[in-house]
């Protein structure tokens, strides 16, 4: 086997340059029109999903020389090595274990001399206590009164998995607790949550792996002193609990150590949902259906371990990427769920991706040549098809989409709306990958009795090139069990690209190097600093900006 820096150089690799060129030029809506078996064909279920990847520019033959580049690039091991606790964040030597919080065999899992799986179920099962007193009602604020209102204060991985997945699953709610996000240092998001809430009755949740992140330490600080004023030293060990790693800069700041619970640096930021970072998520849907929700997960890792690379759902989302983003020149990947209560998963993905994998420099440390991770965006379904989908229709960029549509086996007056939503999502999957010719536009023209001359031009401008890729993945219904199995899939998916690409997928050096500008540049802006050795855009700017402030 070649290195793995040189993996354009493979020859698995270059069977599929060759292989691109063969098909490049043929078109989706020729295959479907000959071959009604392609859906057959090109379509898994695992669990609760359904993913049908007929709607690819591939074919049998593709998927085979994606395998061999795969098993090339020695996956096999990789993903073992991911399970078995292997230093894969390899800058910061630590293995990536998310899989461990939702392992519901607790498998004992030696890390630097500690059962991990020990750890894990103590959280548990600390959390689910807590849980209980809250929903008892037994566990009451500073004054007596029930926690009524929980407010997350926390950024980044410790805001968009506790976000999403509240939002995606409010129809779980086993409580009438209502629940609050802060993330930004932004006084109007601040101000507008603590309009809503009952302070007396609060509970707030300061999460941060770190415990040093500015925003999240600013607006914890502020609003904690804020409440001390109000009630008393006695309002922290009432209505304050700590989600960190580094439990001493928790105690540090006041937290009693029994609200403190614990994460790991075994567990990255943006893969920490399943630890106790998801706390508001157990608090709003309780303890079983948050064990559903680790169910669903830990069954998308048993499939992603144990199938083979062909049958391999999250191996399949990973294979086409690359094979877009590499050998067709995508950049670009939308994500597209027709279903409202998943709208936060397009900037959840977009942290899980985009932070995982915008790489450039390989685990060798050299400078990679080739195409890594894509931009990911989106938007609900039917807001993004009356706004971009123009440019995914009839654009120059070539943006492979994921739908994602969600299955209802409640029959009531929402059926024709849920109706809707399937057919939409369908639509435009059949538009993206059929389009319409200048006979077909020119001919509809003349049927609606458009004179000839006119019907010639505006036919031009009415032809869709079609060929354009997406998958759509069925959820049987959106539930905290197929939430869990949704998150992991992409969890894998991104994995297996990070290999590929032979890049680190779990650190952010990138995102660090903004937060060690930030405090510099923060005492200039608040005049405490002279700013002549900044860059004249970041000076000039300041400089603006205190001229507003004073006039
Ligand atoms: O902004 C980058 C980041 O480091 C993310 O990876 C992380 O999820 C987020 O900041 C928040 O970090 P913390 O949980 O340590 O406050």
């Amino acid at each position: 086997m070649q290195p793995m820096n040189k993996v354009t150089e493979l020859t698995e690799w270059q069977a599929l340059t060759g292989h691109q060129r063969e098909i490049a030029t043929q078109h989706m809506r020729d295959w479907f029109a000959h071959d009604g078996q392609r859906f057959s064909r090109f379509h898994l279920k695992v669990g609760d999903i359904l993913l049908d990847y007929s709607r690819n520019r591939i074919t049998e033959h593709t998927l085979r020389l994606l395998c061999d580049l795969l098993h090339a690039v020695s996956l096999p091991q990789k993903i073992q090595g991911l399970f078995n606790g292997d230093s894969v964040n390899t800058t910061e030597q630590r293995p990536a274990l998310h899989t461990a919080l939702r392992d519901r065999l607790h498998s004992p899992l030696l890390i630097e001399g500690q059962n991990i799986a020990a750890l894990i179920e103590e959280t548990q099962q600390r959390m689910r206590a807590l849980t209980a007193q809250i929903h008892a009602k037994t566990w009451k604020g500073v004054t007596g009164k029930p926690i009524s209102h929980v407010v997350n204060i926390g950024i980044g991985g410790s805001y968009l998995g506790p976000v999403m997945c509240t939002q995606a699953l409010s129809d779980f709610a086993v409580s009438d607790l209502q629940f609050h996000f802060i993330s930004s240092v932004d006084q109007a998001h601040v101000s507008d949550i603590l309009q809503r809430i009952d302070p007396e009755a609060t509970l707030f949740i300061i999460s941060s792996k770190s415990f040093s992140t500015l925003e999240t330490m600013t607006n914890a600080q502020r609003i904690h002193a804020s409440m001390c004023e109000q009630f008393g030293e006695k309002v922290t060990e009432k209505q304050f609990i700590a989600i960190t790693a580094c439990a001493e800069k928790a105690r540090a700041f006041g937290i009693p150590q029994e609200n403190i619970y614990p994460l790991w640096d075994f567990v990255g930021g943006r893969y920490s949902i399943w630890s106790a970072i998801g706390l508001p998520l157990m608090l709003m849907i309780g303890t079983e259906h948050f064990a559903a929700f680790l169910a669903g997960a830990y069954e998308m890792d048993h499939h992603f371990k144990h199938a083979d690379f062909s049958q391999n759902m999250p191996v399949l989302l990973a294979m086409l990427g690359v094979w877009y983003t590499n050998f067709f020149g995508a950049n670009v990947q939308a994500i597209v769920p027709y279903a409202y209560r998943l709208r936060y998963f397009i900037p959840y993905l977009q942290q899980a991706d985009m932070e995982s994998n915008g790489k450039n420099i390989n685990v060798q440390g050299e400078a990679v040549s080739y195409t890594t991770g894509p931009v990911i965006f989106g938007e609900e379904g039917c807001n993004g098809q009356h706004a971009y989908h123009q440019l995914l229709h009839q654009g120059q960029h070539l943006i492979p989409v994921d739908f994602i549509v969600v299955g209802s086996k409640k029959s009531s007056e929402a059926d024709e709306r849920h109706d809707m939503l399937i057919a939409s999502a369908l639509s435009q999957a059949q538009a993206l990958m059929r389009g319409k010719t200048y006979a077909e536009a020119y001919n509809a023209l003349i049927a609606a009795q458009y004179p000839a001359e006119l019907a010639k031009t505006r036919a031009k401008h009415q032809v869709v090139p079609g060929n354009r890729p997406s998958n759509t993945l069925f959820l049987e219904g959106l539930t905290p069990h197929s939430l869990g199995a949704l998150i992991a899939l992409y969890e894998h998916k991104i994995f297996v690209q990070g290999v590929v690409w032979n890049i680190n997928s779990f650190d952010q050096w990138g995102v660090e190097l903004g937060k060690q500008f930030l405090p510099a540049i923060l005492q200039h802006v608040q005049g405490q600093n002279d700013h002549e050795q900044m860059d004249c855009a970041t000076a000039g700017m300041i400089h603006h900006v205190k001229k507003i402030r004073e006039s």
